[in-house]
């Protein structure tokens, strides 16, 4: 069978070059450029990465024009409604659901090894008090590795398994900590009778002899987002992960860079800013004013949590969510005006031509903000919970890439607009 390829030709002198044409499993193929530096002297130029795929993957797939998300080939609408999250962590590591035996073997790892070493308790001690959470979960993973340093240098399948596990279920615990540490709150240690997310909202919202009762609709919710942002493909986090595993660094400092990319308002932050918003307009009789805004051109103002970068015609992950922002406010009979505010934003975004033309829907970041603050988890810790449904998604990215025959290192070139052949002044 012939290869497909494709023919650049170079105008300035006429030589032409043949490029290798990759097909995946579905989505838009790919031009192979691995040599393209050898064979014309030149670099491609593709600022933001736009237009590049960076590995080959198995994991997840997107198409954002059918408004399509898929862990492992299954649909995240199955897998939000019908499973847990951690059956879809199990999923992602494993390349298969579990049977309902291994999910119980994983809970149980889950709770075994949810508890983090004494010892890490003067780290947090250390901090000052209103450190930002997503610093103090970036530093407390990475301080993982000087507890747990077995883990530094591993490359069997049982050594993976192994800190897959340690990472997923001290997260929640470090997260938890991180949050009460930095408000002068005391620590609530994890409960092993309690599932993984039930344990996270039990650690964050307990005090001493005051052990909150949880609803199974609460529960259910974070569970949902967590198991709604377990992947996303090759992301500017996922990306930082992959970068730093390229260089056969240990996984804590990969997941870590992965919790300082994901810090930024432009990828886990967006969220908080949606609440942030939704303060800020207040009431409802001023919806109408801040509509005006967003739809003007002369003005920077943008309405949080609408519009997204890959999904044009709707983003299946806010789909899942909207049934359950519904559900909760009923069942928790919410009735503030911020979500008065924020339904009547919605109502008019779905039925304005503006945003219908555009394509601007709601996103996930908008219905989890909702939810989130329905949870009563403070805003400062949004990222936070976007870090807890992500590790697995992270890991499994740092496997992939570990288990591949060759790993290059991730060495970007540029296109140097410098001064050069300066001469010293003496
Ligand atoms: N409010 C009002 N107008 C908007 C908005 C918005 N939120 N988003 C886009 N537009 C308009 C924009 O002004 C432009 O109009 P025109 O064609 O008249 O110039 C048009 O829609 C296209 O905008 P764009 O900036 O080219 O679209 P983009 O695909 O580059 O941007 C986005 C995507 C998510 C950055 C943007 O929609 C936005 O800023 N949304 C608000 C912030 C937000 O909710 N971010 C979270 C995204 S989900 C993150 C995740 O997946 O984790």
């Amino acid at each position: 069978m012939s290869k497909k390829t494709m023919t650049l030709t170079d105008n300035r002198n006429g030589n032409t070059y043949e490029l290798p044409i990759l097909d995946g499993t579905v989505g838009p193929s790919v031009v192979d450029i691995s040599t393209f530096y050898k064979e014309t002297g030149m670099f491609t130029f593709d600022r933001g990465y736009t237009s590049t795929a960076s590995c080959r993957s198995e994991i997840t797939y997107i198409d954002g024009d059918k408004g399509q998300l898929m862990y492992r080939g299954y649909d995240i609408s199955y897998l939000a409604n019908e499973k847990t999250f951690l059956d879809t962590a199990y999923l992602l590591l494993n390349k298969e659901l579990p049977t309902a035996e291994e999910l119980e073997n994983f809970s149980e790892e889950m709770k075994k090894r949810s508890f983090i070493h004494e010892g890490m308790k003067k780290l947090f001690d250390s901090f000052p008090d209103r450190a930002h959470p997503m610093a103090i979960l970036s530093a407390g993973v990475s301080a993982l590795s000087t507890f747990y340093f077995d883990h530094l240098d591993i490359d069997t399948p049982q050594e993976y398994t192994e800190m897959a596990n340690r990472i997923i279920a001290k997260i929640p615990t470090l997260a938890a900590f991180s949050y009460r540490y930095s408000n002068g709150l005391p620590i609530i240690y994890p409960d092993i009778k309690k599932g993984f997310t039930e344990n996270f909202l039990y650690m964050m919202r307990s005090y001493p002899h005051n052990y909150v009762d949880l609803r199974p609709i609460e529960i259910k919710a974070l569970d949902t987002i967590f198991t709604l942002h377990a992947d996303h493909e090759q992301n500017a986090s996922t990306t930082s992960v992959r970068n730093v595993g390229s260089t056969h660094a240990h996984p804590y400092a990969a997941i870590s860079a992965g919790i300082s990319a994901l810090w930024g308002r432009a990828h886990g932050g967006a969220n908080e800013s949606v609440i942030r918003q939704l303060e800020m307009i207040g009431t409802v009789d001023r919806v109408d004013e801040f509509i005006a805004r967003a739809k003007d051109k002369d003005d920077s103002f943008r309405l949080m949590g609408f519009g997204h970068r890959v999904y044009k015609s709707f983003d299946p992950r806010a789909k899942a969510l909207k049934a359950i922002r519904n559900d909760l406010v009923e069942e928790l009979g919410i009735n503030s005006e911020l979500i008065e505010v924020a339904n009547k934003i919605e109502q008019i975004a779905l039925n304005d031509d503006y945003f219908i033309s555009r394509n601007l829907y709601p996103n996930i970041d908008f219905y989890s903000g909702l939810i989130l603050q329905s949870l009563i988890i403070p805003k400062v810790m949004f990222a936070v919970i976007f870090v807890i449904g992500r590790t697995p998604g992270w890991i499994a990215q740092w496997i992939e890439l570990q288990e591949q025959d060759v790993i290059k290192i991730a060495r970007p070139r540029q296109l140097y607009v410098g001064t050069q052949d300066r001469t010293p002044e003496y």
